[in-house]
């Protein structure tokens, strides 16, 4: 997947990130892309329309009505000249104006005019970010299809603090490279995720024994943030519940933080009336000591005696609630490995269940590759071998397949 020989459109709109957008186009060009600048006049402010056109190596497009630009190539054309519309930066008012459709210049006449997959980079300041106008704007782009690239948290040029950077030309180039050709909005996952609110939990928990010491696992989380990731993409609005793991929050994603296994069920128990699907890819220890020590426990005799109770199941809970989102239990087990699925999947009344066999060398725990047996009530399918993100995206798929299948008609 990727987007070499792909036709990208270009959008700048009037933020201050408009300066990066020469090295957002030379980062696209390195990937194989031809790209076509379409400006609006307050990014014209910000950035060189020169440096735009060597950098890509055609003109920039700015005026909806300049008619030596629509006998060149018109821009109904430009629309289906394009594959992937990107709107980098978008500013509040762009998204504003894309959102009601309203069509009073060249980019936004564009959007209107394209089937092409659209990316949007917003970039404004934080509280204009947070403001209950902008955020139904950008429900409603992500309802009609539109997939959102950050914004990235940080220090701003007008000195707040806070969500509303655009993110790094050079990530915005690989996330787009990584999963364009898989998460068009034309695609059946997209139409059914977007808009849907997806919690996931991802990583080991951590049960602590004493002020020093806990018990935990292997897990590193990637699996969880890779269907983090890819579910962001299709339009979903994400919750990642993560335990203690070194990951970068995916674009478009809220996370909320956890230690145990007792506040990983507080916090999914938090948002589980506002699920609609719950994928469990968390790897919950299953027993906590009995009581935490007060005090570092002291090595005294050659041996240690501690007692264990279970933990709660998280998923189990969840998927006993009156109100149960959509289930998606993972397994990962070093033998039997269908058989145990199975009957996790009828134990916790999960409606998939995606198993894994630890013993495979180079996949799953803590591993960048893993393969999945995914099944359902009355179906099953394997997905062999491949990259974490790569795999996140085909299991996608299966439950967007499945929840609409299961919805009520
Ligand atoms: O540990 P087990 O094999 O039963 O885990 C199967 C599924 O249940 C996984 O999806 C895991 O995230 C979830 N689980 C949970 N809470 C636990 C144990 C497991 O949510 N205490």
């Amino acid at each position: 997947m990727s987007i070499a020989n792909k036709n990208i459109l270009l959008g700048i709109t009037g933020g201050i990130a408009a300066y990066k957008t020469p090295d957002l186009v030379r980062k696209l060009t390195a990937l194989g892309a031809n790209v076509r600048v379409v400006i609006t006049a307050s990014a014209a402010e910000f950035v060189s329309t020169l440096s735009l056109q060597a950098v890509s190596g055609n003109p920039v497009h700015h005026h909806l009505l300049d008619p030596a630009a629509e006998a060149a190539m018109g821009h109904i054309e430009l629309a289906k000249w394009a594959d992937v519309l990107l709107i980098a930066p978008a500013t509040a008012n762009t998204l504003a104006k894309l959102a009601h459709g309203i069509a009073d210049d060249l980019l936004s006449t564009l959007y209107l005019a394209t089937t092409a997959d659209i990316y949007v980079a917003p970039a404004m300041n934080q509280q204009m970010w947070k403001a209950p106008a902008t955020q139904n704007n950008l429900h409603m782009l992500k309802e009609h299809g539109v997939k959102m690239i950050g914004p990235a948290e940080g220090e701003q040029a007008c000195g707040d603090v806070g969500a509303g950077r655009m993110v790094e030309p050079v990530d915005i180039a690989s996330l787009l490279n990584e999963q364009h050709a898989l998460t068009r909005h034309n695609d059946p996952t997209h139409n059914t995720l977007a808009g849907k609110r997806i919690t996931i939990t991802a990583g080991p928990t951590r049960e602590p024994l004493d002020p020093v010491r806990y018990i935990s696992n292997h897990s590193s989380g990637k699996m969880g943030f890779a269907i983090a990731q890819a579910a962001a993409l299709a339009g979903a609005e994400v919750t990642l519940v993560a335990g203690p793991v070194s990951l970068n929050t995916p674009e478009g994603c809220k996370r909320i933080n956890v230690t145990t296994a007792d506040d990983m069920l507080a916090a999914c128990q938090s948002v589980a009336t506002s699920t609609d699907i719950f994928i469990s890819t968390a790897a919950v220890a299953d027993y906590k000591a009995s009581a935490v020590a007060n005090n570092k426990i002291k090595k005294t005799g050659e041996e240690l005696t501690l007692t264990f109770i279970k933990n709660p199941d998280i998923l189990a809970t969840i998927s006993a609630r009156d109100d149960r989102p959509f289930c998606v239990g993972f397994a990962a087990e070093s033998q039997n490995v269908e058989a145990y699925a199975r009957s996790k999947l009828e134990k916790k009344n999960l409606d998939m269940i995606a198993a894994n066999d630890i013993t495979t060398e180079g996949l799953g725990f803590n591993s960048d590759q893993n393969a999945l047996h995914v099944i359902w009530s009355d179906g099953e399918k394997r997905l062999p071998a491949t990259s974490k993100s790569e795999l996140a995206t085909q299991l996608l798929s299966l439950i967007a397949e499945r929840y609409s299948t299961a919805l009520p008609s």
